[in-house]
């Protein structure tokens, strides 16, 4: 069973002790990505704003089409986990520069942890991983998109300092 404790507000250190490390070749990848699919397609209808009624397998191909994506570029899968069990994972692309200004830039392809574990500070930790992990290779920006109606995503990032910097508009025709 998660370790849960009251929300306690006052700072946002996990809650829980939570690792985050990068997939390896080998042993465990198989396993991880294995993990990546099925809790991305779990969370990905979070990503589906109001304006397109996507249906759920719809979305799900979309997740598994950004994995191959993913796949084929550069990129580093961090993998949250305690004790064994995974918790939640971020897909950073690292040679991905801004379309706009060709700054260089990590650009978060797609996070999710596991429902159970959320709002205990996997997330966050997860995110300053990311972060870690692209001040490692000398990138000056993150970047990433994000549904207008995932609050919950939106909360993450804005608390850790994420400006709207485009917007990405859609109109039904
Ligand atoms: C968005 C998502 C990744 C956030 O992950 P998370 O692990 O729940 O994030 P955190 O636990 O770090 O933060 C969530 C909440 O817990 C709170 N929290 C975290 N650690 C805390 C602590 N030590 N003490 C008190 N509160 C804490 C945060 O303040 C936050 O509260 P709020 O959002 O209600 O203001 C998760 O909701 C998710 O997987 N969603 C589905 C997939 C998705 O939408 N991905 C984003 C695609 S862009």
């Amino acid at each position: 069973m998660p370790r849960r404790r009251t929300r306690d507000r006052s700072g946002l250190a996990p809650r829980v002790t939570v690792e985050v490390r990068r997939t390896a070749a080998g042993t465990d990848a198989a396993a991880d990505r294995d993990f990546v699919q099925a809790l991305g397609r779990r969370t990905v209808m979070s990503s589906v704003g109001s304006l397109r009624h996507a249906t759920e397998p719809a979305a799900e191909t979309a997740f598994e089409r950004l994995c191959e994506i993913v796949a084929g570029q550069s990129h580093v899968t961090l993998i949250a986990h305690q004790e064994g069990e995974r918790l939640g994972f971020l897909l950073l692309l690292d040679e991905l520069p801004d379309e706009v200004t060709l700054m260089d830039q990590g650009f978060i392809a797609y996070m999710a942890v596991e429902p159970k574990w959320q709002g205990t500070g996997v997330g966050t930790a997860l995110l300053a991983a990311g972060e870690d992990e692209a001040r490692r290779r000398g990138l000056p920006f993150m970047a990433l998109m994000v549904t207008e109606e995932n609050d919950a995503a939106r909360r993450l990032y804005e608390r850790a300092g994420y400006r709207t910097e485009r917007r990405l508009l859609c109109k039904p025709l």
